[in-house]
């Protein structure tokens, strides 16, 4: 697998920015924590990260835009590109010690994703992509999985928070789902979920109201490992409408169907 040198500069960003994560998680009663909103945190250890990917890549590209979760978006002069950053997508995991957690890296140029790194430190497992150059697992190439009926299906979701999302629609989503496949899994990093379906653990993923920070880098995960990426619209502004629906060909056409039902009148 030849990486391309910009790739590199994303991944050596992450493993780095991934260090900071680890040593923070050994310590997290230590943290110093923020509250948001409600349900909504962010600590030390998401601000670090950020910093240090930052200083990263801009390092390497400093006429680059950086859009990351923990600060106000940077113009850059190069109008062409620009990172989208979520230093730790999970947070919530994270703070309760669950190792399911993950840096997120992608880079635009006019508008179109074109390198992604999702990397978890916990479990050392580094996701990377280029456009046109298939994804990979470390090493190892991947494929979206080839089931084409929901009933074989695991599928991975998001659960709306405390304060943030229509409890009642995903509700009535989930119920829909729920009825036609094989299990259900809520991860609680949408980077790492979309991981997934690019290394067809899971056979699906959707779900609404994310930033593009949760899913750029994602989204070209699952395209280049052969999946099909759309948002709630049918559409392809996943980061426009903060909705995504993802699979292989069929499971992700048969999951929008399934999502797109009506809300029962009684
Ligand atoms: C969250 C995670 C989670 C998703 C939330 C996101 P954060 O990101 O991706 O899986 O369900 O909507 O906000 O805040 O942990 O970076
Ligand atoms: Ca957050
Ligand atoms: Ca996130
Ligand atoms: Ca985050």
């Amino acid at each position: 697998m030849a990486r391309s040198a910009l790739l590199n500069v994303m991944v050596q960003a992450a493993l780095k920015a991934g260090k900071s994560l680890s040593r923070d998680f050994g310590e997290v009663q230590n943290l110093q924590v923020s509250v948001k909103g409600p349900g909504d945190f962010v600590s030390q250890a998401d601000f670090k990260a950020q910093k240090i990917i930052h200083d990263e890549l801009l390092k390497a590209r400093p006429t680059y835009g950086f859009l990351g979760e923990e600060s106000e978006e940077i113009k850059g002069t190069d109008g062409a590109h620009r990172w989208i950053v979520d230093p730790l997508d999970g947070t919530t995991n994270f703070l309760h010690g669950i190792p399911m957690f993950s840096v997120s890296i992608a880079l635009e140029r006019n508008g179109e994703i074109v390198g992604a790194v999702v990397f978890n430190p916990a479990t050392d497992e580094l996701y990377t992509a280029e456009r046109g150059g298939g994804a990979f697992l470390n090493d190892r190439r991947l494929r979206v999985a080839s089931r084409r009926v929901l009933s074989d299906c695991v599928i991975g979701c998001g659960v709306p928070h405390l304060g943030r999302g229509n409890h009642g629609k995903f509700l009535v989503e989930l119920r829909h789902v729920m009825g036609e496949v094989a299990g259900i899994r809520r991860v609680g990093s949408a980077a790492l979920d979309l991981a997934y379906v690019a290394a067809g653990r899971f056979d699906g993923f959707w779900e609404v109201g994310l930033s593009p920070w949760d899913m750029a880098a994602g989204i070209l995960l699952v395209r280049e490992a052969g999946g099909f990426v759309s948002d709630f619209n049918g559409g392809t502004d996943m980061l426009g409408t903060s909705s995504i629906i993802c699979g292989n060909e069929h499971i992700q056409k048969a999951l929008a169907e399934v999502i797109k039902r009506p809300i029962p009148t009684k």
